[in-house]
């Protein structure tokens, strides 16, 4: 939570993390190896390693494109959510070695320079199956360097979250950029059919999940009629409130996070300061609504993180009556107290 920057802290889960992580990849590598020399005995040690190298970046990538809808699903996979942006690094850093080797393999041999190579040593054709697909990779390689580069807490506090947010939806064209890259790819080697088929699939997993998650978030969306009465609209019975959680409402388009806590009721915006968070899927801990997804806190009654953190979101004056939440749609500056509504029985 945002002080001031501070150099990153290591704990328990992180190095957990880490360690699962690296040794997924190192088994992913060596088994990559082992099939090809069982199943292609002829390919080189430099192509072996540019293809393992590739489709462990190209992997990873699907996991951590998929980590985010799946916690949506099951909160049982929040906690690969937590060091995402580690396995972001990774993907950067595999993507890296293959695009060296590839470099070092293909292009460094001539008079041309090794980037401009990638550019002009495969013109266009005209066919489908000849088209140039490494500088697809290429652009996804920068895009990937961008979204690493950028990956720690210091520039999410020096981009604001917003700014950092839409700068990190980039890894959906770096995304785009590799099934093209893939596919054109696969349709000029001689495993191209292996490579397609897996991409398609991985490719499937994602479009489903996004849009399976996706349409749950939208039918838990309670759009509340316009109706009101002094401005305030009806939300939902107090009973429909889990202690110490959240239901959520829609309110104009807006995703507003109703929390219940010791007799009280307490509205805040479900956007969480950090990366966008659904605070409405966190709970009540120590007295400070957290969030699910790195644990950012701030106080139900406020919007505002404990101090010394500075995190805000907008409130929303409430009202409880015959055992119904009222809801004012017209939210509160960030950081803003509103009076909890009491419950009364
Ligand atoms: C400068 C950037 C890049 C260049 C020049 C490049 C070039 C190539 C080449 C020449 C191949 C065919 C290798 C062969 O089988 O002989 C290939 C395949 C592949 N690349 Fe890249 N690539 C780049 C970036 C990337 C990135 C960023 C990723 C993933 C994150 C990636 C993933 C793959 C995958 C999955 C394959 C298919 C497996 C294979 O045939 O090696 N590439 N790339
Ligand atoms: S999104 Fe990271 S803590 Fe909320």
């Amino acid at each position: 939570m945002g002080v001031e920057y501070k150099a990153v802290q290591w704990n328990r889960q992180k190095r957990r993390y880490d360690l699962v992580l690296v040794g997924g990849v190192a088994a992913y590598l060596f088994i990559f190896g082992a099939v090809t020399e069982w199943f292609f005995p002829n390919v080189t040690e430099e192509i072996m390693l540019m293809r393992a190298f590739g489709t462990a970046a190209f992997l990873l990538l699907h996991v951590i494109l998929c980590i985010g809808p799946l916690c949506r699903l099951n909160p049982k996979f929040l906690p690969l959510l937590y060091n995402r942006r580690h396995a972001g690094v990774t993907c950067f850093l595999l993507a890296l070695i293959h695009s060296v080797l590839v470099i070092a393999t293909y292009h460094a041999g001539g008079d041309t320079n090794p980037i401009l190579s990638i550019f002009v040593s495969s013109p266009l054709t005209g066919s489908v199956a000849g088209v140039p697909f490494q500088p697809f990779g290429f652009f996804a390689l920068v895009i990937l360097f961008l979204l690493a580069a950028t990956s720690h807490d210091f520039w999410l506090a020096n981009l604001t979250a917003p700014v950092w947010k839409s700068l990190h939806l980039l890894v959906y064209v770096a995304y785009t950029l590799l099934v093209l890259h893939v596919t054109f790819g696969a349709l000029q080697g001689e495993t191209g059919v292996v490579y397609f088929g897996a991409m398609a699939a991985g490719l499937l997993t994602v479009i489903v999940l996004h849009r399976t998650a996706a349409r749950r978030e939208r039918r838990g969306d309670l759009e509340l009629p316009g109706d009101s009465a002094g401005g305030f609209v009806e939300a939902c019975a107090v009973a429909d409130i889990p202690e110490h959680r959240a239901r959520m409402v829609c309110l104009s388009g807006e995703r507003v996070a109703i929390f219940k806590y010791d007799g009280k009721i307490s509205a805040v915006s479900n956007v969480c300061q950090h990366q966008n968070g659904p605070l409405g899927e966190g709970k009540i801990v120590f007295g400070c609504i957290t969030c699910p997804w790195h644990g950012y806190q701030y106080l139900p009654e406020t919007g505002a993180s404990p101090p010394p953190f500075v995190e805000q979101v907008p409130t929303f004056n409430v009202r409880v009556k015959n055992g119904r939440v009222w809801i004012d749609p017209k939210p509160n500056p960030p950081g803003t107290r509103a009076e909890p509504a009491l419950i009364t029985t």
